[in-house]
């Protein structure tokens, strides 16, 4: 999978590509990453990215111009699956949306900047808007790369065990189960009996009625029709 991330601020993006699960994917060229800095796609000297509203209002809006520059480039080059926009109003990113796009080969990533972009930008190029959840960032930055994230996780091979991803919380529409480790026994609190039963069908039981209860106190959206 290749991803193309256009950003005014390059430096922002990088450091979770630099470390663990992200890093090793890149590593064993599982994922291509390239930043795209959209100063570079300027034409005047000050080189401008954004500019006032038309019809008044506080807060600046990025330029149409060098997005378009960009985005064409890279187009030349190779089709996209999809071009994504980074924005609060998008649709919220859930674990279904990551597994889309996990499966595409190449994306677009724009991340939204001031007041976000000129509306014509994501009606002429954007092909999915998407938030990371019902507040406001800075930048789109951060949102992509929990974007990434989320979906680099899930290319087959990234993970050390092929099967971890599926197990995750939400892959079912269930919380996962709790999980332990050494020791048995910690000032008092001890791990549940049942695992080291060696009973591994009794184990599993367990461990989806503990996701059921789970997502039944915490998460019962969940559980309705509409997931
Ligand atoms: N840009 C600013 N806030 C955002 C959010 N919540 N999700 C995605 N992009 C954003």
């Amino acid at each position: 999978m290749r991803i193309d991330i256009i950003t005014v601020l390059p430096e922002l993006l990088k450091s979770p590509f630099e470390a663990s699960i992200l890093k090793r994917a890149i590593d064993n060229h599982l994922v291509e990453i390239h930043f795209h800095n959209l100063r570079d796609y300027t034409s005047d000297k000050y080189k401008s990215v954004d500019d006032y509203q038309f019809g008044g209002g506080a807060g600046m809006v990025m330029l149409i111009e060098p997005i378009d520059k960009c985005i064409s480039k890279l187009r030349e080059q190779r089709t996209y699956d999809e071009i994504i926009y980074m924005t609060p109003d998008g649709v919220t990113l859930n674990q279904q949306i990551a597994n889309q796009i996990s499966l595409c080969e190449n994306i677009i990533i724009l991340c939204g900047h001031y007041k976000g972009v000129d509306q014509r930008v994501r009606d002429m190029f954007v092909t999915k808007e998407i938030s990371i959840g019902d507040y406001v960032l800075s930048g789109g930055e951060l949102a992509a790369a929990v974007l990434c994230d989320a979906v680099i996780r899930l290319i087959p091979g990234v993970l050390g065990d092929e099967t971890s991803a599926l197990t995750d919380s939400f892959q079912d529409n269930l919380l996962a189960p709790p999980i332990y480790t050494r020791p048995r026994e910690y000032k008092g609190y001890k791990v549940p009996e049942i695992l080291f039963s060696g009973n591994f069908p009794e184990i599993e039981k367990w461990r989806d009625e503990q996701s059921y209860q789970r997502t039944k106190e915490r998460r019962p959206d969940l559980l309705s029709d509409e997931h």
